[in-house]
């Protein structure tokens, strides 16, 4: 696996997703990113990318992807959230976008640049089964891509089924059996490495305003994270930026799977013995990923 192939990201932020774009900023060649309506509306997951990424210093493209999901309403996770998808924060005020990128033209643009790329993807997944289905000759350059969304056993915003891959079932299916060499991190992991208050408290040790920032975003989110815990809070995404970096951290199974479109189980992961095996992740070695988002984000450090 090779992390020196640039890196793209599709992301909803969202609390986690921010925390992730940090960390692979830090340590991966991230060439740009483009937005999904999931946790807020896309022109608000649009807006917080922006937001972020200018709070870390950095002058990406940032790609406006798909408003909706492939066949369904929306539906976001303001509870979690909050209305601006990334409360907890008085962000300054950015300039115009100056030039407006959408996601499917900058997604070409890019992979007809590339020989090879490694894809994150930590929200609904309508942008990369979108473009997947549109451009079939570009499959072959995606070297790993890194999910976070699904749960072998249980849910978040159902019983059943994950967020992500509850708001677009079809784009996950689609995704699942496309062939691509996938890393899918779902609940089944994300649920156990909890962030301590503690290690969000430190976020106020990095460079001003990044610090303040990220205390402020995870002092929100720990208290609407519907699994946050004495013990600690959720970082779900971040840990789809892990897998690519530090795979040997997770147990990883092979399976085929699959995701249920229709009905009460809306959303849900199903093994199924038709299509190409995905890995995926069963359990994760959470002293191992506490150790290494703190190492990474001593990047930021004054
Ligand atoms: O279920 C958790 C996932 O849904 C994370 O990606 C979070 O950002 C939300 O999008
Ligand atoms: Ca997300």
């Amino acid at each position: 696996m090779d992390t020196t192939w640039p890196v793209i990201l599709d992301m909803d932020p969202g609390h986690d997703d921010a925390l992730a774009l940090l960390a692979a900023l830090a340590l991966l060649p991230v060439v740009g990113v483009s937005v999904v309506a999931g946790n807020q509306t896309v022109d608000k997951t649009f807006l917080n990318a922006r937001r972020v990424l200018a709070m870390a210093g950095q002058s990406l493209p940032v790609a406006r992807g798909y408003a909706k999901p492939l066949v369904r309403p929306l539906r976001t996770a303001a509870h979690v959230h909050g209305a601006s998808g990334l409360d907890g924060y008085a962000f300054p005020p950015l300039p115009e976008d100056p030039a407006p990128l959408y996601a499917m033209s900058w997604l070409e643009t890019v992979f007809s640049a590339q020989p090879h790329l490694n894809w994150i993807a930590t929200g609904p997944l309508t942008n990369v089964a979108a473009f997947l289905l549109g451009h079939p000759h570009r499959r072959h350059q995606v070297r790993r891509l890194c999910i976070m969304g699904g749960a072998l056993s249980g849910g978040n915003i159902t019983p059943a089924a994950e967020f992500n891959f509850y708001v677009d079932p079809e784009a996950a299916a689609i995704v699942l059996a496309s062939g691509l060499d996938i890393w899918l991190v779902g609940l089944d992991v994300t649920h156990r490495a909890l962030l301590p208050a503690s290690a969000i408290d430190r976020f106020r040790e990095l460079r001003p305003p990044l610090g303040e920032m990220l205390w402020s975003l995870f002092q929100f989110f720990r208290h609407h994270e519907p699994h946050s815990r004495e013990r600690g809070t959720p970082i779900h995404d971040v840990l789809a930026v892990m897998a690519l970096v530090h795979p040997e951290l997770f147990e990883w199974r092979e399976t085929p799977l699959t995701v249920v479109t229709e009905g009460a189980d809306r959303g849900a992961l199903k093994p199924t013995d038709a299509g190409p095996p995905v890995h995926v992740a069963v359990n994760v070695d959470v002293d191992g990923a506490l150790a290494w988002l703190d190492e990474t984000l001593q990047r930021y450090r004054p």
